[in-house]
């Protein structure tokens, strides 16, 4: 009974969603219980919808920035034919991606890649689509849209996945660096609650009766709480929108 749930081992893993992306601790088999991946998979939909929205390609080479754990990186992969590098700049989320690339028989297919953002040193003209979802504001749109246009190649794609405020000054930045707006579109704004936070919260309140004796398990689900009380409360702050773009 209570020995599985013994705290072993404490690692870092990032909240997945468009809430500060605050960092916490939280035990292995905690991380495992809570499987947000399972909920943020439920809005790989959406990253069907976007890739749609680009011309058939042969065997694209894809960067995927900010890639966590890896969602979106293993729905591009079933999605496409091409080659796909995940990369982020947290070690035990790409570990979790890796294990997830091992299971889905990629490994020939996806690379994970532990470096910063803000330091990409792939040769220019390296891809011929850059995907990024829920990582941009750590950069900022501006200047993600600016330094990494030169990894794409000659008419190549970014699609990026952000925050829906300052859409207006974000359109106009589309063109002033450098690129076609293919198309947009918002998620529906209840689409985050129903799909993610929603149903997480429905675990997070099932744990909390099955750790009710674990007064440092409790801590962690209250602070996940307050977390999804947030976004209860303005759920307009958590809508997200899809860009998706060609290099000029
Ligand atoms: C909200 S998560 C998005 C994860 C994934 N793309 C998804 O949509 O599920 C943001 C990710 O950005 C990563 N990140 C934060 N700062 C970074 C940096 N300087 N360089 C690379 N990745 C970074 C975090 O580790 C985290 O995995």
């Amino acid at each position: 009974m209570v020995s599985s749930h013994k705290i072993l081992k404490l690692t870092e893993i990032a909240v997945i969603g468009y809430e500060e992306d605050a960092k916490e601790s939280m035990p292995n088999n905690l991380v495992f219980e809570l499987d947000q991946d399972h909920f943020r998979e439920r809005l790989n939909k959406y990253t069907r919808k976007a890739f749609q929205m680009l011309p058939k390609l042969e065997k694209p080479r894809i960067l995927d920035i900010g890639c966590g754990s890896g969602v979106p990186t293993i729905e591009l992969t079933r999605l496409s034919d091409g080659q796909i590098i995940g990369l982020d700049i947290d070690q035990s989320l790409l570990d979790k991606l890796n294990k997830k690339i091992e299971e889905e028989g990629f490994t020939n297919r996806v690379k994970t890649v532990k470096c910063s953002m803000f330091e990409i040193n792939f040769p220019d003209e390296s891809f011929d689509i850059i995907w990024t979802e829920g990582s941009i504001p750590r950069i900022g749109f501006e200047k993600g849209l600016k330094e990494w246009k030169r990894l794409l190649k000659p008419n190549g794609f970014l699609v990026v996945h952000d925050e829906i405020k300052n859409i207006t000054k974000k359109l106009k930045l589309i063109p002033n660096c450098g690129y076609n707006l293919l198309g947009y579109f918002p998620l529906p704004e209840d689409a985050w609650w129903i799909e993610y936070y929603g149903p997480l919260e429905k675990r997070i309140q099932e744990l909390s009766i099955k750790y009710a004796e674990h007064p440092e398990i409790l801590r962690i689900l209250d602070k996940k709480k307050e977390e999804i009380e947030r976004v209860r409360k303005n759920p307009r702050n958590y809508s997200s929108i899809f860009f998706i773009m060609q290099k000029l």
